[in-house]
């Protein structure tokens, strides 16, 4: 089971950008825990980050993955080309986000990617993405 896992623009940033909204950890932190949870559970990861909506489109298309984890960041509120991806290659999908975007302004609240994802996991911090592995794990070995 191979899961691909996109982080969307300015997650590059992690650790210094707004801790007091996404904590204090670095994406290569949360990377290596989302590679050491994977190893636990049996799952193939592969992790990409991306500023750019085309490079995140043609990394959704390549057939290389059986699942697809994807915090789209700021795309998430604004991204049909993203939302089109996901559903042309119809593989299950989780949505993640390191904050509650319920909690916060009103523009975080519409999702162009909830509609084409099983589900949606916001506001753990970088444990969105421990439950998301979790998630996809059962519904993968439902079959
Ligand atoms: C985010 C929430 C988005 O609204 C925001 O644009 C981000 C990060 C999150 O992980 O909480 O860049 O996706």
């Amino acid at each position: 089971m191979k899961v691909l896992v996109i982080h969307g623009p300015n997650l590059n940033m992690l650790g210094k950008r707004e801790p007091e909204v996404y904590g204090t950890l670095t994406l290569g932190e949360i990377n290596r825990r989302i590679k050491a949870v994977a190893a636990e559970t049996g799952i193939k990861v592969s992790i990409l980050q991306s500023n750019s909506e085309g490079e995140i489109i043609d990394a959704i298309q390549k057939a290389d993955y059986d699942a697809l984890i994807i915090n789209p960041a700021a795309y998430t509120h604004t991204s049909i080309a993203i939302r089109d991806a996901i559903a042309a290659v119809a593989r299950p999908t989780i949505e993640v986000h390191i904050s509650n975007v319920y909690k916060r302004e009103e523009f975080r609240r519409r999702s162009y990617i909830a509609e084409v994802s099983q589900g949606q996991i916001t506001g753990f911090g970088a444990e969105s993405y421990v439950l998301a592995l979790h998630a996809l794990k059962n519904i993968l070995s439902r079959g």
